[in-house]
Parts: C-alpha cells; sequence; structure tokens
C-alpha cells in the first residue's frame, strides 16, 4: 500500500506533471481510462492518479461497493497501463474529503511537482460551490474534458474561472461515446455483458466479487464459493460471465443464462458427495458414469440446483442436466450453456481458440467444434465415447445446414 511514494520516482525531471483525477470509480470504466490517457499525452504528465472517494459517512454508495472495493477495481484497471495509477490518500485520511484537502497532501508527497486536476465537462461548472475553490485554483491547473459538442460552453465556463480565480484552465475536447458507472452498474444487474465498457481486469473482479448483482445472485455465488474448490468457482463465475456474453449475442434471455452458468456444476463434488446425492434423487448411473462417476454431476446437478439453491425454471435445470453431453433434442438454451461451460475465459486447451472464434458468430457451429474436438479427444486417449455422441452430432448438423438453406 502507499505505493505512490516509490513508485518510479524520477527526481531528475525538472518539472513533473502530476494530475489528480478524482471519483467515486463504482466501477471505473473505459472511458475514465481514455480521458486519463489522452489528457497525459495532451498536457504532458507523468501520471495520473486516479484519487478514490471514500465512503460518505452513514450511508453506503449505490450498489453498496466500499471504498477498497472500489479501490481495487480501479487498481485492476490500470494493471497494465502506463502512468496511471489508483490513489488510495482519501482513504486513508478520515471522514469526507474535500479536493483542496487532497490536493495539499499531494502537494505535499510531491513538492517539486506541478500538479494538475482533472475534471468532466459536468463539473467545471460547479467548482465555485466547492470547498474553497481559491485554494484548489492555487494548486492545481484544471485539465477539464468537452465533449466537442459541448466546447463552447465549456470555455465560456473557463473564461469565467480564470477572471474570478485566476484560475489555469486548459480544456481538451474528448469525443468518445458516454458510459456512465450509472449504466453499467445496471447492466450487471439485468444480466447484460459490460467487457466493452470496463477493463478486463475490473470486469473479472466484479463478476467474481458478485458486485452490482441482485441479492439472489450475490447469495447463490456466496454459497457456491463456500461448497466448490477456487478453481471450479472461478471456472463456474466465468462460465455465467460467458453465457451472460453468449446470451446477448444471440437473443437468450440473460438472466437465465446467468443462473443456470454459475449453477452448471454446483455438483462438482468429491465423487462419494455425488454418489450419496444420486442415490438419493434415485439417478441411475450408466456405464458410461460407473466407469467415471463424476460425470453424474450434471444431473445430480440439476436435482441439487433446485434443492440447495431453489432453482425452479424448468429451462434452466435441464440445463444443467445436459451441460456435459450434447444430446438430441436438447433446447437451443442448453446448447448454450453447453458451449459457456467450454469456452469461458479461464479454459485452456487445444482447439479453445478455434471454437471461441466460432461462437462469435454461430454457436451451433461453436457446438459441433466442440464436440468433434472431444471426440477426437477420447479416440486418441483411446476412452469409450459417450454412446449417443453421433447421433448429437448429427443433429447439430442438420440444424447447422437448415439455418444456411434458411439464408
Ligand atoms: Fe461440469
Ligand atoms: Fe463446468
Amino acid at each position: 500500500m502507499g505505493g505512490v511514494y516509490n513508485k518510479g520516482v524520477n527526481l531528475n525531471r525538472r518539472e513533473r506533471n502530476i494530475a489528480m483525477f478524482g471519483g467515486s470509480f463504482n466501477p471505473p470504466h473505459n472511458a475514465h481510462v481514455e480521458l486519463a490517457l489522452r489528457m497525459r499525452e495532451e498536457f504532458s504528465l507523468e501520471r495520473v492518479l486516479f484519487v478514490v472517494a471514500s465512503d460518505p459517512p452513514h450511508k453506503s454508495i449505490d450498489g453498496g461497493v466500499d471504498a477498497n472495493t472500489r479501490l481495487a477495481l480501479t487498481k485492476a484497471a490500470l494493471r497494465d497501463v502506463d502512468g496511471l495509477e489508483a490513489c488510495d490518500v482519501e482513504l486513508r485520511r478520515r471522514g469526507k474529503s474535500y479536493t483542496a484537502d487532497t490536493l495539499r497532501e499531494l502537494a505535499r508527497r510531491y513538492p517539486e511537482a506541478r500538479l494538475w486536476l482533472v475534471v468532466g465537462e459536468d463539473m467545471l461548472e460547479n467548482m465555485p460551490h466547492w470547498r474553497e475553490p481559491e485554494a484548489i485554483f492555487a494548486l492545481a491547473t484544471v485539465a477539464a474534458a468537452s465533449r466537442p459538442g459541448a466546447l463552447e460552453d465549456i470555455r465560456r465556463t473557463a473564461a469565467g474561472l480564470r477572471a474570478r480565480y485566476g484560475a489555469d484552465v486548459r480544456i481538451s475536447a474528448f469525443g468518445e461515446e458516454d458510459v456512465s458507472s450509472t449504466a453499467i452498474r445496471a447492466r450487471v444487474f439485468d444480466a447484460r455483458p459490460v467487457s466493452r465498457l470496463v477493463p478486463p481486469g475490473t470486469e473479472e473482479l466484479i463478476w467474481e466479487l458478485s458486485l452490482y448483482q441482485p441479492a439472489e445472485i450475490r447469495l447463490a455465488q456466496t454459497k457456491l464459493r463456500a461448497s466448490l474448490n477456487p478453481e471450479r468457482y472461478r471456472h463456474s463465475v466465468g462460465t455465467m460471465r460467458c453465457a451472460v456474453e453468449l446470451a446477448e449475442r444471440f437473443g437468450f434471455d440473460g438472466k437465465k443464462a446467468r443462473l443456470a452458468g454459475l449453477l452448471h456444476d454446483c455438483a462438482k463434488l468429491p465423487h462419494d458427495q455425488i454418489l450419496a446425492l444420486a442415490a438419493r434423487y434415485a439417478i441411475v448411473p450408466d456405464a458410461y458414469d460407473r466407469a467415471n462417476p463424476g460425470l453424474l454431476h450434471d444431473r445430480v446437478g440439476a436435482r441439487y440446483a433446485r434443492e440447495a439453491y431453489g432453482v425452479s425454471d424448468a429451462e434452466i435445470l435441464s440445463a444443467i442436466a445436459g451441460h456435459t453431453r450434447l444430446e438430441k433434442g436438447m433446447s437451443a438454451f442448453s446448447r448454450m450453456i453447453y458451449l459457456a461451460d467450454k469456452i469461458e475465459h479461464t479454459r485452456d486447451y487445444p482447439g479453445v481458440e478455434a471454437i471461441r472464434e466460432a461462437a462469435r458468430t454461430d454457436m451451433d457451429r461453436a457446438a459441433l467444434l466442440c464436440m468433434e474436438n472431444v471426440l477426437a479427444h477420447l479416440r486418441d486417449k483411446g476412452c469409450d465415447v459417450q454412446p449417443n455422441i453421433y447421433e448429437a452430432i448429427e443433429e447439430l448438423n442438420r440444424i447447422i445446414r437448415s439455418k444456411e438453406e434458411r439464408h
């Protein structure tokens, strides 16, 4: 912690430009990063500190995500970005933080630096109402972002601040599309993908920590985390994330996809437990299961998802029951969950990239590739092949052909 003191300090530079970019970062998103990069370039900033705002006293901020988690999301967003850095200075201070205080603190930390303050276009106008505007303008040069359409208004505001406070305000026309943290939280809540809106590290944390999710998902995720090994849990979260992406891409219900993806391996437990559950649910293992009892976790999982997680939706339950072997007659929704399980981002096996590539445009073709991959693998190893795999492949081929004919 406190890495701002020594990370890459270069005392030989004659003038260092250090910028403060304050916000709640709940969550940080691509437009924050792009804005900071752009400012860094345009104003030759050595670094831009993403100063994470502390929790307001006596209440939690939207989504109930505390300051330390927002700091972690911000660190994850900036992990591989040169010159941008998450900063915890406001979290270390007690009580409400004001920008003037934070700038004073930064002036102490970087006595030889010229300080900048990055603000969004909606903030500039309000600055006279902030605490100690005179101090802020004396301590820092303001770098204000503006969308091209708002440029004239911003210029007028900046001129006003210059006249009143002697403020040094620089304007950067920023033409990126509008992304907001509020919209991102709403998308996660509604089981819609955010992969294009937030940096990958941040997105992973959002899913893994169950941030911004409805209560029932948070509850299921907490329970699942406690019952699976960490790797299996990560895979389950990855499958949920992938299922949500596929659902959006191919027009399925994202909320069902989220739950099915999350719980598909809920019965991936030690073999004795799977067998005990199978006996309790009167699921009779076939020859194939007897050779490998772990395979029962799909059908056992459907019953267990109902019993332990309260899932009653038939489409979700049958997708869980069928996720390890694609069989003839399975629904398109089940095929999608089958596929999400095989291509989620933690999966790494020969051929997975080609399947992911196919899944960008055609999930049935991707599922077919998956099955052919499994078949080749089992044959290579001289293993028994799932008895009805040929029928399932045949059916998928028919589905793909009939789609082609329709086009
Ligand atoms: Fe599985
Ligand atoms: Fe799985």
